[in-house]
């Protein structure tokens, strides 16, 4: 058996994506995802676990894929609890057994299918079926006649660009999302790129999805066989095999369809198109970290029109797997510049869903792409989000899009939904990829941002502080293909991507319900990002935890220096989850451009006044931006789980709570947060808490020691080696990691003891100086009004109780409150403690004094 293993490890080393391509068998067999140390022997722990090994998982570094026939009895299971266990007591290895190798684990769950983005529910009744019904096919091309005349000359310019670039594909005249003669104007603006002769020649799009068409006579000649794999009946061709394997192919022929006579065009009508069939069949975790990074090298876009359902009730994100592919391709892929994601937004707007609730969507990693119709209106499918990019055309005012359908020849006319929208997106990015394979995936996001085009105008807007116009609603805009371009052919390239982390600061204050919210603000400073090497802001996410027993009634708000407002969340009347949020991770793209430097706030509300309650638990702000200094900027590293599945813990912040409380707890360092970022943050006391009647925020100031990554990162081409899990210039001693743990973690410890020692004192002297102050406090809290940093829009409603806001201390005195704030925590868990002991408040800080 040994020997059988060893063989196949070393056909592994020889042909790298052999493993890959090893079948998986959901029905007959389970399967287990590791994560091994570099020096440890695939082969040993599979023989130790009683389990196969079936190869490598993916591209991931150190990580492989094990399996077992159903009926076989193994300990696989018991051994790996106990390993979990022990890693969370952090016992140290015995240093004998080829276990201690095993880094994480995680046995792959069958997972229920993705929902594909074409399902569009039905029309909600109050809708008015103009502005998304049931789409009914025009043939505007044979009505010209009774044309007005601009229609008319619109059609004779469209027949013209057709002559000139030998287009005789029967349905071009019906594909008006690539030239509009009825709605001027509202189509991607294509015919001025392609007659340049930029076509998508040498770019290359994979529909991850349900299988695409490679023998329909409008892809055969496009179809890119070496990035292409069937996941679900683990064959080379993901052809489409149920009958409802359609949308894949609808899909890739906006993208690519060839200018041939059949049907109509892709949007990149000469680049390669692929295919990573995973929707058809139940597929794990594991299949999907595999497939998101497949031919990574040579598939440069992955068109995703799928997700989690859109019933404005799911809340789903993708697991670590795929998480860590997602990053895996963005620092590796496409030869490190990155892959591109494109997401659909999400079809769920009439059910009230957001794209916030959506772990794929909200990834910064993934442009998000919503859809307008053929009149530029918001179809009533759409989804809203603070994460969504841009938009462009799909369904809606009773046309669809029209496109390659499976068959030899066949065309389709129905196409819709976002589903629609994203691919049309990907087709798009094509043509700038095939001019500028250069641009990073950052890059290519800035390019959006540069040169999207507002819709609706009167509909809601915010200008950005870069001067861009944003809308929930449609992004940055549609995407205009001439201007991509363009802008593609001379923008100068980002450096590379660098960010803040704030550390987890504590509310736990019960949320009023209705109009009021309940307000936290951390102050960035100058330094602080200057210690990040953070120049500039693009995206930034909010992970939060909050306490709620119906999750539907809360909405969440982000307020940044610029005062520019990102509806991270909002109220779903179906989300009757009896949760709140838990270590969910919001994101938003509004804020692209700003500094940074300032006052950020959260508002949390209870839009509902009824019997459902909570908790504004805790959060974090990130702010993701490019570098100031290039050469000193490492790569992220992988992220890790928060749960018990995880070896890593989250504690990014040693708060000094941390060190007051027991020595066993104490080295919660561990080596990726620690260098990414390091733990002497020092919480100072709060900006003068006003008087106890009237409503305030919650702050905490930080001092910004809390320095992310940045300088202690290895340089992006410095890897470490690998028993080392510092950079190199750390000595190593000679010693195991785990030692080395010990050592810097001890190191770390004392570091942070001295820090804190400092912090008592500053602490110490503030409090004197706002007891010494409490007589005037209430005058102050006018002047804090003034500028508290607030929206405009909401400015001097605050200084009532009844205002827009509700502060956590108002009505309460306010550091006691928080100082018993561990009650409820008596009997938790290590873990639980564990978990939350990176995080900190001014209160807890002075209360452990
Ligand atoms: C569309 O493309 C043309 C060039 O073909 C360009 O002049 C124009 O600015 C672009 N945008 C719009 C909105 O027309
Ligand atoms: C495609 O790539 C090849 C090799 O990199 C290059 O020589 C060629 O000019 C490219 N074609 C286009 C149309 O950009
Ligand atoms: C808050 O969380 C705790 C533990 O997770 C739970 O027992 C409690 O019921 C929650 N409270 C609310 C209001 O959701
Ligand atoms: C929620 O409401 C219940 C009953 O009204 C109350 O006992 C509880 O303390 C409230 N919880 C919070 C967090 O406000």
């Amino acid at each position: 058996m040994r020997i059988i293993q060893s063989l196949g490890l070393l056909a592994l080393a020889t042909t790298p994506f052999a493993a890959n391509l090893h079948p998986r068998n959901h029905e007959t067999h389970e399967y287990y995802a590791l994560h091994l140390r570099p020096d440890s022997s695939p082969a040993q722990v599979a023989s130790a676990l009683g389990l196969d090994l079936v190869g490598s998982l993916g591209e991931l570094p150190d990580h492989y894929t094990f399996s077992s026939p159903r009926h076989r009895q193994h300990g696989a299971d018991d051994i790996l609890e106990d390993l979990r266990i022990r890693r969370r007591k952090r016992v140290a290895p015995t240093g004998l057994s080829a276990l201690d190798g095993i880094l994480w684990h995680q046995k792959q769950k069958p997972k229920p299918r993705m929902e594909k983005r074409n399902a569009i529910p039905p029309v909600p009744a109050r809708q008015n079926i103009a502005s998304g019904g049931i789409p009914t096919v025009v043939p505007v091309a044979s009505q010209s006649s009774a044309l007005p005349p601009a229609q008319q000359a619109a059609i004779a310019m469209r027949d013209e660009v057709a002559r000139k670039l030998e287009i005789q594909d029967p349905i071009f005249g019906d594909q008006w999302h690539l030239y509009n003669t009825v709605q001027l104007g509202h189509d991607i603006n294509v015919t001025g790129v392609w007659t340049q002769g930029i076509t998508g020649h040498n770019a290359t799009v994979v529909m991850v999805d349900d299988g695409i068409d490679m023998y329909s006579d409008d892809l055969k000649d496009n179809y890119f066989a070496e990035g292409s794999y069937d996941f679900n009946d683990n064959t080379d061709e993901p052809r489409p095999r149920l009958s409802d394997d359609k949308h894949g192919t609808r899909c890739a022929g906006e993208i690519a369809a060839v200018r041939n006579g059949v049907c109509g065009v892709g949007a990149a009508y000469d680049s390669k198109i692929g295919g990573l069939r995973i929707l058809s069949k139940v597929i794990t975790d594991e299949d999907e970290a595999v497939a998101m990074n497949y031919a990574f090298q040579k598939n440069q876009i992955y068109s995703c029109s799928w997700g989690p359902p859109d019933d404005g009730r799911s809340m789903d994100a993708p697991g670590i797997l795929i998480r860590k592919a997602m990053l895996n391709a963005v620092q590796k892929g496409r030869q490190g510049k990155g892959n591109i994601y494109v997401f659909a937004a999400g079809n769920g707007a009439a059910s009230g869903d957001n794209c916030n609730f959506d772990g794929y969507t909200n990834s910064i990693y993934s442009i998000t792409v919503g859809a307008i119709d053929r009149k530029g209106l918001h179809p009533y499918y759409s989804e809203k989000c603070s994460a969504q990019l841009v938009v462009t055309y799909s369904s809606g005012s009773g046309d669809a899009i029209h496109t390659t359908d499976v068959g030899t020849n066949e065309c389709y006319s129905n196409h819709g939904g976002t589903s629609a929208a994203a691919p049309l997106g990907a087709g798009v990015f094509a043509l700038a990829l095939s001019i500028r394979p250069e641009l990073t995936w950052r890059d290519l996001q800035n390019i959006l941002v540069q040169t999207a085009v507002p819709v609706n105008e009167k509909e809601e807007w915010d200008t950005t502080s870069i001067g861009r116009k944003y809308s929930h609603t449609y992004g940055y805009g549609k995407l205009d293909a001439y201007a991509i371009v363009e802008k593609a052919k001379t923008i100068e390239l980002l450096k590379p991507q660098a960010w803040f982390k704030s550390p987890w600061l504590h509310v736990k204050h019960r949320i009023p319900q209705g109009v009021e919210g309940l307000l936290s603000s951390f102050e960035v400073t100058k330094e602080a990002l200057e210690n990040a090497n953070l120049e500039r802001v693009e995206h930034v996410t909010v992970t939060m935890n909050v306490n709620h027993t119906r999750r539907g009634d809360l909405s969440v708000e982000l307020r940044s220096p610029t005062k520019m407002v990102s509806h991270l969340s909002v109220a779903r009347r179906l989300d009757d989850a009896g949760v709140g949020y838990e270590d969910w991770t919001f994101m938003s793209v509004a804020h692209w451009g700003e500094t940074g430097i300032g006052k950020w706030s959260v508002v949390v509300k209870d839009t509902m006044v009824n019997e459902h309650n909570g908790t504004f638990t805790d959060w974090r702000l990130t702010l993701w931006g490019e570098s100031i200094e290039a050469s000193k900027q490492g790569l992220l590293p992988m992220p890790t789980e928060h749960d018990d599945d995880d070896h890593d813990v989250i504690s990014a912040v040693a708060s000094t709570a941390t060190i007051s409380s027991s020595a066993a707890e104490t080295p919660s360092i561990n080596p990726t947060d620690h260098i990414d970022r390091p733990v002497n943050a020092k919480p100072t006391v709060p900006a003068p808490i006003t008087g106890s009647n009237t409503p305030t925020e919650v702050a905490v100031t930080p001092k910004p020691t809390s320095t992310p990554t940045t300088s202690a990162t290895p340089s992006p081409s410095t890897t470490a080696a690998p028993d080392n899990f510092l950079p190199h210039y750390f000595p190593t001693f000679g010693v195991s990691k785990k030692t080395q743990i010990w050592i810097y973690g001890s190191f770390a410890i004392i570091v942070v003891f001295c820090a804190s020692l400092g912090t008592y004192f500053f602490v110490q002297r503030r409090r004197r100086a706002r007891i010494n102050r409490d007589d005037y406090e209430f005058e102050m809290v006018n002047d804090d009004d003034a500028n508290t940093g607030l929206n405009g829009r909401t400015k001097g409603k605050r200084s009532k109780r009844g205002g827009e806001l509700y502060d956590a201390f108002a009505g309460e005195s306010d550091e006691e409150l928080l100082s018993d704030e561990d009650e409820g925590y008596q009997d938790e868990k290590p873990e639980d403690r564990e978990h939350r002991s990176g995080r900190v408040s001014p209160e807890e800080y002075n209360e452990k004094q």
